[in-house]
């Protein structure tokens, strides 16, 4: 290990994360009741200009009054760049920062963005004598949030996820998309002809370099990796797929733009059982090879070693926070 210790975010369950409009207080309630491990009350993009003072009076109203039972509870607020951000955060932490467990700050884009909301948040709290501290989960979603995303990463003790925001991303890139978090057939490769002359075309997924520096970002800084929408509620397939992807990355949840997409991401976010056995065998493996004074062994006709052990542990200690 390197001599530079990597603090880790508090251990909350993120595997899924639904959006719930701040100007659609009748949604509350059934969000409420849902399966899913954190919930952000929007109002940012999903909330017109002219609502948004409503917005912030249902959502002050619904933290206070609605019983969220065991979620993680967040506030997408505006953007820094708008004149709501600032009455965002100090009306709903002032007068709902109790049940507030996270802040969402949107199009994040340099480190000086955290700083100033960590600042604001500081003050009310200690002001208020709230003895919890309210965490950050910041959206990547812009060139800028990209290029900085190390120091943004590593600027607030209260850091405690990254999200990729596809939609906003592949605007601010300008990248050619089609639906919200989907893939595009000309990201492709051409396989060269084979002896009939045919060639295939193999898809490919626009979004890896963005999730897998993401990933190393969050990791590095002991933050949660958090894959963002897809945008097609109707196909859960696809839904799924993208889910995998940033699993198999590191990603450890996925948004929920509707209901029905909250079970797919805690499916594809929670171990197996066939993973968690595998993971309990590679343990008591190890365990049996150390106290035979041997530092590897094999398991299944495969070598296992002490990075087997860690990547073990991680399964295990995930199966157990889900299993509460
Ligand atoms: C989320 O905010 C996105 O832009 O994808
Ligand atoms: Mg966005």
């Amino acid at each position: 290990m390197s001599f530079h210790p990597v603090e880790q975010a508090p251990g909350r369950l993120n595997r899924s994360e639904l959006a719930v409009p701040g100007s659609q207080p009748q949604m509350f309630e059934k969000a409420a009741q849902s399966d899913v491990d954190v919930i952000f009350l929007d109002l940012e993009d999903a909330v017109a200009p002219d609502e948004k003072e409503q917005a912030r009076k249902n959502i002050i109203k619904g933290l206070n009054e609605i019983d969220w039972g065991s979620k993680s509870m967040s506030v997408r607020i505006n953007g820094l760049d708008t004149h709501y951000m600032y009455r965002d955060v100090v009306d709903v932490v002032e007068q709902a920062g109790e049940r507030l467990d996270l802040i969402m700050i949107p199009k994040v884009g340099t480190a000086a963005d955290v700083y100033a909301v960590d600042m604001m948040v500081t003050q009310i709290e200690d002001a208020k004598g709230y003895s919890k501290r309210i965490g950050f989960e910041h959206i990547i979603e812009t060139a800028l949030g990209m290029q900085n995303i190390t120091e943004i990463a590593a600027a607030s003790k209260r850091n405690e996820s990254l999200h990729f925001g596809v939609a906003d991303y592949a605007a601010s890139t300008r990248a050619r998309t089609t639906i919200i978090g989907g893939v595009n057939k000309d990201y492709s490769v051409l396989t060269d002809p084979d002896a009939d002359g045919n060639r295939a075309t193999h898809w490919g997924d626009m979004w890896h370099y963005a999730l897998a520096r993401m990933v190393v970002a969050a990791r590095a800084n002991g933050l949660r990796p958090i894959d963002g929408p897809f945008g097609d509620f109707q196909d859960a397939d696809g839904y799924k797929a993208a889910a995998y992807r940033a699993a198999v990355l590191g990603c450890e949840g996925k948004w929920a733009i509707h209901p029905s997409q909250i079970a797919l991401a805690n499916e594809v976010m929670s171990p197996s059982e066939a993973e968690i056995t595998k993971a309990k065998r590679i343990l008591d493996a190890m365990a049996e090879a150390e106290a035979a004074g041997k530092g590897a062994v094999s398991l299944d006709g495969r070598l296992i070693d002490y990075a087997s052990i860690r990547q073990a542990e991680v399964l295990v200690e995930k199966a157990k926070q889900i299993s509460g």
